[in-house]
């Protein structure tokens, strides 16, 4: 069973959170995690001007995926930043010229779930996964969340992202902090959570 992880990461965070997510999801037998990033849209003298050329160049190894691959997955895990709110516009371009894919209903009755990032606590980690949970259901996914079986999302003793909705990570004010090892645990829960209902429902 291959559970595609497809993502977008200017900085590091969504792309050490997707790592973790694979990890959950390779650790369900039968299940083979697949990583993906978006392509870049942005000019390199715009994210030059972002501070994101280093951690862009971190990224190389995992391979630029095809919408092909979305149909060929049993099912599939998508990861962004917040922007403003929602997806990145990375996510959305890509989201965006699969068309062809929601006319063959190519996607119906995948797994779909979410995972995010975004710079503060309350910056839009829950309106970017539901919002994203919009263009799934169109295209007929069945959607996977963070329940609270993963318990770690109701500790009070540190700040840490994580919802019902999906694994987050806070950024910090300058993207200054790295993913929590509360927030990769859930990250890896959501993994094992969408292999698990993804061999429930291509049995
Ligand atoms: C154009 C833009 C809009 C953003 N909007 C928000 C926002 O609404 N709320 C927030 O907390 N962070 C916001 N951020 C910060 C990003 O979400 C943050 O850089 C990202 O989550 C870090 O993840 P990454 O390293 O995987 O890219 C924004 C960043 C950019 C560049």
């Amino acid at each position: 069973m291959n559970v595609l992880i497809l993502y977008y990461s200017m900085y590091g965070h969504i792309h050490k959170m997707a790592q973790a997510v694979a990890e959950g999801v390779n650790g369900v037998p039968g299940a083979e995690a697949t990583l993906r990033r978006v392509p870049e849209t942005l000019p390199k003298d715009v994210l030059e001007k972002m501070g994101a050329l280093e951690s862009q160049q971190s990224m190389t190894a995992v391979p630029v995926g095809t919408v092909d691959e979305l149909a060929a997955a049993d099912a599939v895990i998508f990861g962004t930043p917040t922007r403003f709110g929602n997806m990145c516009g990375q996510m959305r371009q890509f989201l965006d010229a699969t068309g062809q894919l929601w006319a063959e209903g190519a996607l119906v009755g995948k797994a779909g779930s979410v995972f995010a990032s975004s710079n503060t606590q309350h910056g839009g980690q829950e309106s970017t996964i539901l919002s994203f949970h919009i263009t799934l259901l169109h295209q007929g996914f069945v959607i996977v969340g963070l329940p609270y079986a993963f318990q770690g999302q109701m500790r009070m003793d540190e700040i840490t992202g994580g919802s019902p909705y999906g694994a987050s990570t806070i950024a910090g004010g300058s993207g200054e902090r790295m993913p929590s090892e509360n927030e990769l645990e859930a990250a890896r829960f959501q993994g094992r959570h969408v292999a698990a209902i993804a061999a429930k429902l291509t049995a």
